[in-house]
């Protein structure tokens, strides 16, 4: 967990949500060391940090679970494939690790994620999205 990697973050994290701080460098090690995690990076040609994605797996009774959270391509970098590569590679990653599905979700309004995920075979599945607030705050 280089400054180069907290600089990245910082830059990064307001881009997909505006509630949540970007995290310092305790927390992305914190977040590097957790063992469910695996958090990509992807690299323009000269070598800036320009996306990230951290794939989660972990083990529940109905077998192994994984999930893409927290994908975000720079928009100064976007539309030049590095969605699709952050993506491609956790999907890889999972189906090495012995997963037969990799979930996610999405906001409707976020389009491009949405053209994305569909682009690269991601289904649709109905389900109820629950969310209960431990605090009074936007959580
Ligand atoms: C969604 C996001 C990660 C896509 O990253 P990206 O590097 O631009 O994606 P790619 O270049 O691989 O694009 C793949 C496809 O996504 C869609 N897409 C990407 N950017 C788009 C845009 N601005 N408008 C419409 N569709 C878009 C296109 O279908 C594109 O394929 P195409 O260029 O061949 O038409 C990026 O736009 C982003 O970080 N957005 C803000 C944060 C966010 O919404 N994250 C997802 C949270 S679930």
């Amino acid at each position: 967990v280089t400054d180069e990697v907290v600089e990245a973050f910082a830059r990064l994290m307001p881009q997909l949500s505006t509630s949540s701080k970007a995290p310092g460098k305790a927390a992305i090690a914190a977040m590097v060391a957790a063992e469910a995690n695996t958090i990509l990076l992807a690299r323009s040609e000269d070598g800036t940090i320009v996306g990230t994605l951290t794939l989660v797996m972990f083990r529940i009774p109905t077998g192994l679970r994984t999930r893409i959270e927290d994908v975000v391509v720079d928009q100064a970098a976007g539309r030049k494939g590095f969605g699709t590569a952050l993506t491609a590679e956790a999907i890889s990653i999972a189906r090495a690790a012995g997963a037969k599905t990799v979930d996610l979700s999405t906001r409707p309004s976020r389009e491009a994620a949405g053209r994305l995920y569909e682009k690269m075979g991601f289904e649709i599945r109905s389900t109820r999205v629950y969310r209960y607030h431990v605090t009074g705050g936007a959580g």
